[in-house]
Order: structure tokens, then sequence, then C-alpha cells
């Protein structure tokens, strides 16, 4: 069966609980690609004077608050299920904080400097986090 399933396939709604497994899965893939296209745009809107990237930056950085609290509730739901580990569930909850705050210390980079100097470390630390999340994600089942 799939990594962080505990359910076996002969249960009946095993094929509900993998779309589960599936789902949190391809939330988190989306999630470490799109903190790479911040890294990216952010570094070519300001030091290639590209302004339209600088929108997008921001735009999907407003998204991302939303992915973080679809991805949280997804492993809420699946820890609850059975089907999702305390290691995804925290990595998972820790990404709301963290990209809301991300958002905000975004917004406060038009005004602050400090605020940049914060910004790019916790995105590097996000970067971190995000890339493990489907790393784990994808980790074969093991006994928790
Ligand atoms: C969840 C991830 C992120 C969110 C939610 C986010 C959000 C934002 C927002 C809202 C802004 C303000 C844009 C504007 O003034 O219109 C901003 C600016 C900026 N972000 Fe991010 N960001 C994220 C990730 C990153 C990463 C990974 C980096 C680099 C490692 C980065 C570097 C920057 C820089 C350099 C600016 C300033 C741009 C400027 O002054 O024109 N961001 N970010």
């Amino acid at each position: 069966m799939t990594s962080e399933t505990m359910m076996s396939p002969a249960t009946p709604d095993a094929g509900n609980v993998s779309r589960l497994v599936m789902v949190y899965r391809i939330v988190a893939a989306l999630f470490a690609v799109a903190i790479l296209e911040q890294a990216l745009t952010a570094s070519l809107g300001l030091f290639d004077a590209r302004p339209n990237l600088i929108d997008i930056h921001r735009q999907v950085g407003d998204g991302l608050a939303l992915l973080a609290l679809i991805g949280a509730g997804i492993a809420i739901y699946g820890n609850i299920r059975g089907v999702i580990g305390r290691r995804l569930l925290w990595i998972a909850i820790a990404l709301v904080p963290l990209v809301i705050g991300q958002l905000m210390m975004g917004y406060a980079t038009r005004e602050s400097a400090t605020a940049i100097a914060w910004h790019i470390p916790l995105g590097v630390t996000l970067m971190s986090l995000t890339t493990a999340n489907p790393v784990l994600a994808a980790l074969p089942a093991r006994p928790r």
C-alpha cells in the first residue's frame, strides 16, 4: 500500500484513503514548486527590475496562505483517519503560521528593511520544510 497508509487494501474505503494520501502528496509537491517559484520571481523581479514578477510573487504568496490551510486540513483529517502520520501532520500545521507570517512580512517589505531581512531567511526555512514534505509523504509506510 502507499506511504503513510495504515489501512489494508481489503478495507472497504481503502480507495478513499489512498485518494486522500494522493491529494496530500499533490498539495505538498505543488507547495515545494511554488516556493521555488517564489524565490525565482523575487530575485528576477528585484535584481532584473521586472515589477510584473513581483506582482506574480505577491499573488502566488496570497494563494500559498490558502494552500497551507488546505494542506493542514487534509493532514488533520488524514491523521484522524489514520493514514497521515504525525511528522506530516506537524509539518502541515507548522506551515500555516509560517506562511501567514511570510505573507505579512512580504507586505511589510514595502516600508521596512528589517522585514525583508526576515522574509528571506524565513523563505529559505519554508523551502527546506516544503521540500521535506513531499519526500516524507512518498516514503514507504512504517509503524508510528
Ligand atoms: C510563502 C512564501 C512567500 C510569500 C507568501 C511571500 C510574500 C511576499 C509579498 C506579499 C511580498 C510583497 C510584494 C509587493 O510589495 O507587492 C514579497 C516581497 C518579497 N519577497 Fe516574498 N514571499 C514568499 C517567499 C519568498 C521567498 C522564498 C523569497 C526569497 C528567498 C522571497 C523574497 C522576497 C523579496 C526579495 C521581496 C521584496 C520584493 C521587492 O521589494 O520588490 N519571498 N513577498
